[in-house]
C-alpha cells in the first residue's frame, strides 16, 4: 500500500529515497514519484511503473537535492496515473508555476471535497483526482513563511487518516511530517534526518527510530529535530519521544531456488513455525509478555479482531478456545466490528491478529473495543516494531520472518501455533490442561514442522491438480469444523492470486442453496481430516457427485477416501488432532499458487491489492 520516504541532508538523498520506496515495494503500489529541492525550486520524477522505472528517470533527468521526499501510491481516490501520483504540488496563488510546496501522503482524507471547494473558491487550481492534493493546497494556503506553523494550522482541518510529509520551496532545510491514523516514523541521522511510513524503508540508513504518535507534527532540520503533539485541547505543545534502537529488516530477500516469493514463503513453513516455537519450554502465561498471567486470569469470554487471512486463523482459533479453553470466542471481522453497536463486558480478553501490524481496520476495531471499556488487549503479530504491538497490553511475536507476497502463508500458519498456544496458556490457567495433556499438546507442536514438510512434498502431485483448475472460472472449497476456516482460506488464496472466483461453504450447507451451482464444470475442493465430522462429510462429497461436480480432495491418510469416476484425491500423511488445519492449508497454498502460475497472473502482487492495508 502506500509508502513514504523523505529526508532532509546536505548530501544528495535521491537514492536513498529511491532505496527506501524499493524497500517498501513489496506492499503493492500503482505508481510511485520522488521531489526534491533543486536550484531553489521543487523538482519532481513521477511514474506508473515499477520504482525501478522512477530510478531511471531521476537519474537521466538528474533529479538530485539534499531535501526531498517520496511516495509509492496505491489508488484510492483517482485513478493510477502520473497526474495522480505523489508528491503534489500546491498551486495556488503565490506559488508561481513550480509550486511551493510538495507534499506525499498516505490514508484517506474524508473532508476533501468540502475542502477542494473552499480551496477552489480561494483561487486553487487541481490537477489530480486525489484527496491529497487538498492537503499540498491547504498548507500552502497556510504557509507565511514558517512549513512547521502552516501544517500545524491545516491539521486540525483534515478529517480522516494521514501521515504525510511535505518540504517546501522557500525552506531549503527543512522536511515536515505529522500524522493521524497512519504510520509515521523519524529517522535520526548523524546530521541528517529521515522520515518513513515504515522503519524498514530506512534500514541501512539509520537505526534510531522514533515512533511518531497520534496527532504528532514533526519539524526535520539539518541536525535537530522538534516535535509537537495536538492536546485535547486542539492546541500543538512540544513533546519529547523515546528514540529507540530499531533492527528493521529489508524487505528485499534473496528468491533462492524459487520462482516466487509466495513459494518460498509456502515452503519457509516449517523454518518459520519452528522458530515461532524456539524458546518455548512449557505453556506459562509468560509466552505472551510480562504481566500476562495478571492480565490472563479472570478472563471470562475471548473476543478476536482481525481481516482476511488473519480473521480465518482466528475462526479457526475459536474452535480450540472454546472446545480446549472453556471460553466463549467471538471472531469479528475488524472493518464490520468497529461499527457495530455490540455489548462489552471488561473481563473480555481482547485479541487482534494482525501480519503487517498496521492493517488500520483492525487497528482501529481495537480501537473501539477499549474506548468500550476492554482493556485487556493482546496481539498476535509478524512485527514487532509495528503500531499493534505498541497499542496492545501483551504481544505474542510469530516469527514467521518477512512476508513478501500478498498472499498470506506463513504468517497464517504461525499466528495458529501462537493462538494454539493462548489456548493452552488459557486452559491452564482454567484448571483445564492437566500435565499429560500439556507434554502431549508440547510433543505434537514441536514435531509439527516436520509433519508440514512431508505435506509439502505433496507438491507434484498438486501440480498436477492445477492444470484442471486453469480454465476454470469458479470453484467451491468445503469443510467442516476447524477446518471450514481452512477451506475459506484456500477459496481466499486461490480467488486472489488466479483470480478465479472461489467460495466456501461448512459441507453442511451445501444443500441448502450453493448446490444449485455444482454441475460437471465446477471443481469442489474438499478438505477431509480424519476426524469425527468425516462420515458427515463423506456424505456431503456424495451430494456433490450426485450432480455431476468434480471432487478434488484432501484426504488424510485413514479416512479410506478413494480415487474414483469425479473423485481426485491427495492423501495426507498422517492425521494431527487439534493442529489438523495448519497441515489442511498447506496443500490448498500449493494449489491456489500452482494454478496462478499456470494461468500467468504476477502472483506476488496480484492486481488491485496491497500486502499492508493502511486504509480503511
Ligand atoms: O497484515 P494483516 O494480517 O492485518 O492483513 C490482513 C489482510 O489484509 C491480509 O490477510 C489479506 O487478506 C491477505 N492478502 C490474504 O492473503
Amino acid at each position: 500500500m502506500c509508502g513514504i520516504v523523505g529526508a532532509v541532508s546536505t548530501r544528495n538523498i535521491v537514492p536513498i529515497l529511491i532505496e527506501g520506496l524499493k524497500r517498501l515495494e513489496y506492499r503493492g503500489y500503482d505508481s510511485c514519484g520522488v521531489a526534491v529541492h533543486q536550484a531553489g525550486q521543487l523538482r519532481r520524477a513521477r511514474s506508473t511503473s515499477r520504482v525501478a522505472e522512477l530510478d531511471a528517470q531521476v537519474r537521466e533527468e538528474r533529479v538530485e537535492g539534499a531535501t526531498g521526499i517520496a511516495h509509492t501510491r496505491w489508488a484510492t481516490h483517482g485513478a493510477p496515473a502520473v497526474h495522480n501520483a505523489h508528491p503534489h504540488f500546491s498551486g495556488g496563488p503565490g506559488a508561481g508555476a513550480q509550486g511551493r510546496i510538495a507534499l506525499v501522503h498516505n490514508g484517506i482524507i474524508e473532508n476533501h471535497d468540502e475542502l477542494r471547494a473552499e480551496l477552489k473558491a480561494k483561487g486553487y487550481a487541481f490537477t489530480s483526482q486525489t484527496d491529497t492534493e487538498v492537503i499540498a493546497h491547504l498548507v500552502d494556503h497556510h504557509y507565511d513563511g514558517d512549513l512547521f506553523e502552516a501544517v500545524q494550522r491545516a491539521a486540525p482541518q483534515l478529517k480522516g487518516a494521514y501521515a504525510i510529509a511535505v518540504f517546501c520551496r522557500d525552506e531549503p532545510h527543512r522536511v515536515v511530517g505529522a500524522r493521524e491514523g497512519s504510520p509515521l516514523v523519524m529517522g535520526v541521522g548523524k546530521g541528517e534526518n529521515f522520515l518513513a511510513s515504515d522503519a524498514m524503508a530506512l534500514a541501512g540508513v539509520t537505526d534510531q527510530i522514533v515512533y511518531l504518535e497520534e496527532g504528532d507534527v514533526v519539524d526535520l532540520q539539518l541536525g535537530k529535530h522538534w516535535i509537537v503533539a495536538r492536546g485535547a485541547d486542539g492546541n500543538f505543545k512540544r513533546v519529547q519521544r523515546e528514540v529507540r534502537t530499531v533492527q528493521a529488516h529489508s524487505g528485499a530477500a534473496d528468491l533462492g531456488p524459487y520462482r516466487h516469493y509466495m513459494q518460498k514463503e509456502i515452503f519457509e513453513q516449517p523454518r518459520a513455525i519452528a522458530d515461532t516455537l524456539d524458546g518455548v519450554g512449557g505453556i506459562d502465561a509468560s509466552l505472551f509478555g510480562d504481566g500476562a498471567a495478571k492480565l490472563l486470569d479472570g478472563v471470562d469470554r475471548v473476543l478476536i479482531l482481525a481481516c482476511g487471512t488473519s480473521y480465518y486463523a482466528g475462526s479457526t482459533a475459536r474452535y480450540w478456545l472454546e472446545a480446549i479453553a472453556g471460553l466463549p470466542t467471538t471472531v469479528e471481522i475488524a472493518s464490520e466490528y468497529r461499527y457495530r453497536e455490540s455489548v462489552a463486558d471488561p473481563r473480555t480478553l481482547v485479541v487482534t491478529i494482525s501480519q503487517s501490524g498496521e492493517t488500520a481496520d483492525t487497528i482501529a476495531a481495537l480501537k473501539h473495543a477499549r474506548a468500550l471499556g476492554m482493556e485487556r488487549t493482546l496481539t498476535i503479530c509478524n512485527v514487532a516494531t509495528s503500531a499493534m504491538v505498541r497499542e496492545c497490553k501483551l504481544a505474542f511475536i510469530t516469527r514467521a520472518g518477512v512476508e513478501i507476497g500478498v498472499a498470506s502463508t506463513k504468517a497464517f500458519t504461525t499466528q495458529l501455533v501462537a493462538l494454539f498456544l493462548l489456548t493452552l496458556v488459557l486452559a491452564k490457567l482454567r484448571g483445564k490442561l492437566p500435565p499429560k495433556g500439556e507434554q502431549a499438546a508440547l510433543r505434537n507442536l514441536r514435531h509439527l514442522p516436520a509433519a508440514v514438510q512431508s505435506v509439502l512434498a505433496l507438491e507434484p502431485q498438486i501440480i498436477g491438480w492445477a492444470e484442471a483448475f486453469v480454465p476454470r472460472q469458479h470453484a467451491l472449497f468445503l469443510g467442516r469444523g476447524r477446518h471450514y476456516p481452512v477451506a475459506l482460506e484456500g477459496a481466499l488464496k486461490l480467488k486472489e492470486i488466479s483470480y478465479i472466483h472461489a467460495e466456501a461453504y461448512p459441507a453442511g450447507e451445501l444443500k441448502h442453496g450453493p448446490l444449485a451451482l455444482v454441475d460437471a464444470e465446477m471443481p469442489v475442493v474438499t478438505v477431509a481430516p480424519a476426524d469425527d465430522l468425516i462420515e458427515k462429510l463423506k456424505s456431503n462429497m456424495q451430494e456433490v457427485r450426485a450432480r455431476g461436480g468434480q471432487l478434488y480432495v484432501f484426504a488424510d491418510a485413514d479416512t479410506r477416501i478413494e480415487s474414483s469416476t469425479g473423485i481426485h484425491v491427495i492423501r495426507l500423511p498422517e492425521h494431527y488432532g487439534a493442529l489438523s488445519p495448519i497441515l489442511h492449508v498447506v496443500p490448498l497454498q500449493l494449489l491456489a499458487y500452482h494454478t496462478a502460475v499456470a494461468r500467468g497472473t504476477d502472483v506476488d502482487k496480484p492486481r488491485n491489492l496491497a500486502k499492508s492495508v493502511t486504509v480503511e
